[in-house]
């Protein structure tokens, strides 16, 4: 096994905390949209509760942007520039999700330090972060305080639609908080990444240990830049 350092502190701390706070988004969130049908707790509770959580994320995902901006890491969530090695990598990945880790194949994708995503969650990651949360977040600040943001609320086609945005993004959020952990569960063992998370350090299995390992997996780690060492 090889150790490498690919959760920096700051992620980490952001990640969790973003965690905890989307479950409670959803549970408040869930009793604010069906007040008539459930009664897990008042309405208004709901809403404090939603708004106060709502704004620290929003505070926290800055965290993990200027994180970031600030830092080589960003270049993680750098998509692969060659469009056809983007496909044909993605392809595989979803194959061995889909077939192949079902018959015991190697994951085709080998982690390094600035490659810690597979080529699909490199792309769904990218979604999520650039463009999903903070639509999520933008839409919740406008329906938060609607006479202060009149004006936004009008120019995006009204409150129906500012609402309704938030709800299908709260759909997702919700498919993606069960589809999630499941892939995070796909590690070596399937407690591998969430250690990781917390520890900072995913471990690698030595390529003679990761049996049928394909010739991507070594073009992966061939394509690992320059000067970062395995402890990061
Ligand atoms: C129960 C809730 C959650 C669990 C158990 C969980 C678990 C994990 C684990 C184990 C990882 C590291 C493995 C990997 O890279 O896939 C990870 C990474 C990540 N998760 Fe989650 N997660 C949860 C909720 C969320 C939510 C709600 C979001 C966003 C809305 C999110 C976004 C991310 C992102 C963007 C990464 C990559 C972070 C980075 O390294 O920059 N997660 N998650």
């Amino acid at each position: 096994m090889t150790r490498l350092y690919v959760h920096p502190l700051a992620v980490r701390i952001w990640h969790w905390i973003n965690a905890l706070g989307f479950v409670a988004l959803i549970v408040t969130g869930v009793q604010i949209r069906y007040v008539d049908l459930i009664n897990w707790m008042t309405f208004a509770t709901a809403v404090s509760v939603h708004n106060a959580v709502g704004w620290v994320l929003i505070g926290n995902y800055f965290v993990w942007l200027l994180f970031y901006v600030f830092t080589d890491r960003i270049r993680v969530y750098h998509p692969d520039l060659n469009p056809a090695r983007q496909w044909r990598d993605s392809l595989r990945q979803l194959a061995y999700y889909g077939y192949g880790i079902f018959k015991g194949a190697a994951n085709p994708h080998r982690p390094a330090v600035l490659r810690k995503f597979n080529p699909v969650q490199g792309v769904i990651y990218q979604l999520v972060m650039m463009l999903l949360v903070p639509l999520q977040f933008y839409t919740g600040v406008l329906l938060w305080d609607l006479d202060r943001f009149a004006g936004s609320v009008e120019f995006f086609g009204g409150v129906r639609v500012v609402a309704n945005v938030h709800v299908l993004l709260f759909v997702f959020f919700v498919a993606f908080i069960l589809v999630h952990p499941y892939l995070a569960s796909l590690g070596h063992s399937p407690s591998a990444h969430f250690r990781a998370m917390i520890t900072g350090h995913e471990e690698i299995e030595d390529e003679a240990d990761a049996q049928g390992a394909t010739p991507l997996a070594a073009s992966a780690t061939a394509r690992q830049p320059a000067g970062h060492s395995p402890s990061g």
